[in-house]
């Protein structure tokens, strides 16, 4: 009942606050767009083998296309329709050695140290269980090559907003999943690991504890 409202609502706000050229994009909004822009300033200096877990339309290559200094891109997704549109979107341009592929985060088709700049950004709140978050951050670190990183954020149940937005969600959609989570209940996964946090990047506040989301880049020593 409240849905039929809200949700009409919440998807014109969503729009509004889209990127243009992103409106109509499933996953766009604003602070899927401000995580995308901060990802491409922590990989400005890298290069390598790329891997987007969870890469949906691909748009974060669209937004790190201009680095030009990547070997290899891989978008993973467990969407034949998302894979669909991505491939779609850089038919005829791929930016660098850019591949789709269909596969499931929580059992990544790559050899353990693989990866020099593993990334899973706007997924993880939308996973069912927090199970499925650490063995994707679990999957993550065994990719991850030891002179390599990994990126994700936190949607922060310590905010008040997502806390609530979250909690309340069935008020304004019946369909979708949100889980938030503390930063550290996620960090100590790397952490007991042998990975250390190499930097945090607060969105939609300054500072960090209660930021709605939080951007985690952490690697090895
Ligand atoms: C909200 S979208 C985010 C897309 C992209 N990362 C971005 O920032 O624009 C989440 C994506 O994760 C994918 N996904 C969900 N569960 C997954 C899993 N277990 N393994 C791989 N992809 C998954 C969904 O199909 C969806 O395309």
């Amino acid at each position: 009942m409240f849905s039929k409202i809200l949700r009409p609502l919440t998807d014109l706000v969503r729009h509004i606050l889209s990127k243009p050229d992103e409106r109509g994009d499933l996953t766009s909004d604003l602070f899927r767009l401000k995580i995308r822009g901060r990802v491409k300033q922590l990989i400005k200096d890298n290069n390598g083998f790329l891997l987007d877990i969870g890469c949906g339309e691909g748009l974060l290559f669209e937004t790190i296309s201009t680095k030009g200094n990547m070997i290899r891109c891989v978008g993973i997704d467990t969407e034949h329709e998302m894979l669909e549109i991505a491939n779609e979107r850089f038919q005829g341009m791929k930016p660098h050695s850019l591949n789709f592929l269909k596969a499931h985060a929580q059992n990544l088709p790559f050899l353990d140290k693989s990866i020099d700049i593993a990334i899973c950004i706007n997924t993880f709140y939308n996973f069912h269980t927090k199970d499925d978050v650490v063995e994707v951050l679990e999957e993550m670190e065994r990719v991850c090559k030891r002179d390599g990183f990994i990126i994700f954020d936190v949607r922060n149940k310590i905010n008040p907003l997502v806390y609530l937005s979250f909690k309340f969600v069935w008020l304004y959609d019946t369909q979708v999943t949100l889980n938030a989570y503390s930063l550290s209940e996620l960090t100590t996964v790397l952490t007991s690991r042998g990975m250390v946090i190499k930097e945090t990047v607060p969105i939609g506040f300054p500072i960090t504890m209660f930021a709605p989301i939080i951007l985690v880049k952490a690697g090895y020593q």
